[in-house]
Parts: C-alpha cells; structure tokens; sequence
C-alpha cells in the first residue's frame, strides 16, 4: 500500500498555517506525513536553504500560508521588508516545488490584490483593473506576483512536468491563533480585547472608531482551511471550469458582510460587555464597503460553515485560553 502523500504547511505556525494543519490532521492525514518548519529552523527567504530542504524532505504537495504580515502601521513603516520577504518566500518555495517534483502547490494571497476602488462584491476579474490601495501596494504586489508565478509555473510546465498550482484569495479572517496585539491587530481580535477589558474594568462605554457603518467580511479561520483543502483536492477539470490559465485564483470569503456597529454589538454580547458602545464619526471609516464575490469557490461545490456568532465565541475562548497574557 503507497503512504499517503507527503504534505508540506509553510507557515504552520500562523493563524492559517495552523488550521491547515488541524484541518489535514481532523480529514485523517497521518501527523508524521504533515512535514512542518519553524521561521528560526527554515528561512523561506533563503533560496539555498529552502531547495536543500525540499531536496531532502521531496513533499508531494505544498500549502504556501508563510508570509510576512501585518497592519496598516506595519506595512506602511517596512515596505521594502514588505515587498522583499514576501517576494523571496514565494518565488524560493514556488521554484524549489518545482524542481523537487511537486505537482501540487497552494498558494494564499489576500484581499488586498484587488484595486482599492473595486467594484462590490470583488469579482476575481478585478485583478489589475485599477490602482490599489497605497498603504499596503508593496505587500499586495507581492501576493499578485505569487499568484502570477503559479500561473506561469502552470502555463510552462503544466503539459510537461503535471504541474498544477492554485492560488486563494480569503477575506478577512479570525478565530484561533489570532492576533491580539493592542495597537497591531485586526478589527475582530482588536473588539475581543477591547470589550472584554471593558467588561473587566467595569468601564460604562467603548467608543468606537468612525461611524460603524462601513461593511466588512470576515471568514472563520477553520473554514478557510477547509476551502485551502478543499481547492487542492479537486479534480482539474472541475478547477479547470471556474478558473482560466491567467485568471486562476479564487476569492474565498463568507458571502456575506456586516456594519461594523453590527459586529461590535455581536462581541459586546459574546464577552458579557454590558455598557454602552458609542462611534467617533471624526475618526476614519476606510472603505464602505469590501465583500468578496465567491460565486467561482460555491459552484466550486463549497460554503463556509461557521456561523458569525458561533465564530466569535470561538475566537473569544481561543483569547481566554490562550492570549490574555500577551500585553
Ligand atoms: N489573517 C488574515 O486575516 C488573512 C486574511 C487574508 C489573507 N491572509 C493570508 O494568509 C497567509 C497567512 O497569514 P496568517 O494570518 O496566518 O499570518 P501569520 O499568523 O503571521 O503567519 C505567517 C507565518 O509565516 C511565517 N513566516 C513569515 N516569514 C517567514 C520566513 N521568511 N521564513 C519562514 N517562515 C516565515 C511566520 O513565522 P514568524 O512569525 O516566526 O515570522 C508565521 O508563522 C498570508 O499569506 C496572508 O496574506 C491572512
């Protein structure tokens, strides 16, 4: 009987890295054929290092959730570190896959791919339609640059070498291994702590940034673990019917959005906050509105399962449990 193939998590240790690997363990895929790295045993961004270790370790398929990341302040400080970590740790692994024989290679990008002024729901034809959002354009040029590799690792050696390498694209995410850094962290995480320090110190309102009513989506992380696993199993063909050999990645999000307002008043109940929330209208709302069209990944065959609601008591017991002592 032939093992089960080889599957390399770049990146395990990140939010997403880390459901990519509960997910393979919960769908049956054995621990000892999950081969796994830490940033301080690999450096992705060392080209000599990343082929010795996929010349040793030859995995038969690559999940690619390494990345360098970070809000607004971060990438808006370090836009070379930006652009040049993410550039390097795609084109190392994408190119050491190849040359080690791997077939199949899934690559994580963002939201942020798409032109700030994209129309709403963001279709995956939106790509390099218009100018994107300056704060974070290093960092999205490099995810597009990663998803433009698998194409072009696709487009030559497809025939040749059965090379068939996937890109996603997910909204934003939350649940655990979130971060929950007071001033360097995502709406979601950054509401959890907010309101359960509310709650904690008795404090009679949270004041909230800008109006809250622009819109967000937000995708549990389990779930787009599940869709990461779920695009690379399927069969070409069928991946072959939603995408095109230079439009092939795929939006991953939860088909819906909510105000912020709405969202706050979901984590108030979620924490046991019980004060009042009020908005500062003078702060900035950023965009009105940022909805993925993932119309391609449903006729695709998949949905996201987990609730709002029940995600965010999820992601409230994963910051109970695991990141009340971070400061
Ligand atoms: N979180 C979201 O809301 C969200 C939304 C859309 C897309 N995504 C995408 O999903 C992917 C993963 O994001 P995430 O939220 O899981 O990020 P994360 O929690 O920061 O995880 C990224 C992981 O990559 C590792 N890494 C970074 N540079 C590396 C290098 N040079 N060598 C080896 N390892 C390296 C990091 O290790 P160290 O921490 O030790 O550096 C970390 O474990 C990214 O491509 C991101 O764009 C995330």
């Amino acid at each position: 009987m032939s093992l089960p193939s080889k599957i390399y998590v770049a990146g395990h240790r990140g939010m997403v890295g880390s459901a990519i690997v509960r997910q393979l363990l919960a769908q049956g895929h054995p621990a000892d054929r999950i081969v796994t790295r830490t940033h301080a045993e690999l450096d992705l961004t060392n080209q000599a290092a990343v082929r010795a270790f996929f010349a040793t370790e030859r995995p038969g398929q690559v999940y690619l959730a390494a990345a360098k990341v970070g809000g607004i302040h971060a990438n808006n400080t370090y836009p070379a570190e930006f652009i040049y970590s993410n550039l390097m740790v795609e084109a190392n692994v994408i190119d050491a896959a190849f040359r080690n024989g791997v077939q199949k290679l899934l690559f994580l990008g963002s939201s942020c791919i798409y032109p700030k002024l994209a129309e709403q729901p963001m279709r995956e034809d939106a790509l390099l339609t218009g100018t994107l959002e300056p704060t974070n354009e290093p960092y999205a040029v490099a995810k597009i640059a990663g998803l433009k590799l698998c194409e072009s690792y696709n487009r030559q050696y497809g025939n040749s070498h059965g090379v068939d390498y996937r890109s996603v694209m997910p909204t934003n995410l939350y649940g655990p291994g979130d971060n929950y850094h007071p001033e360097n962290s995502h709406v979601i995480p950054a509401l959890i702590r907010r309101f359960h320090e509310a709650k904690v110190n008795n404090s009679s309102t949270v004041t909230i940034w800008g109006t809250g009513m622009s819109k967000r989506e937000f995708l549990y992380v389990d779930d787009m673990a599940a869709a990461s696993v779920y695009v690379m199993n399927l069969g070409k063909a069928i991946y072959d019917q939603q995408t095109r050999p230079m439009l092939s990645h795929i939006n991953v999000g939860y088909g819906r959005d909510i105000t912020i307002g709405e969202l706050a008043e979901i984590i108030a109940r979620v924490t046991g906050y019980a004060g009042d929330i009020t908005f500062d209208p003078s702060k900035p709302d950023g965009s009105p509105r940022k909805l993925m069209d993932s119309s391609r990944l449903n006729a695709l065959g998949w949905q996201a399962q987990m609730g709002l609601d029940a995600g965010l008591e999820e992601a409230y017991k994963d910051f109970l449990n695991n990141h009340m002592a971070q400061p």
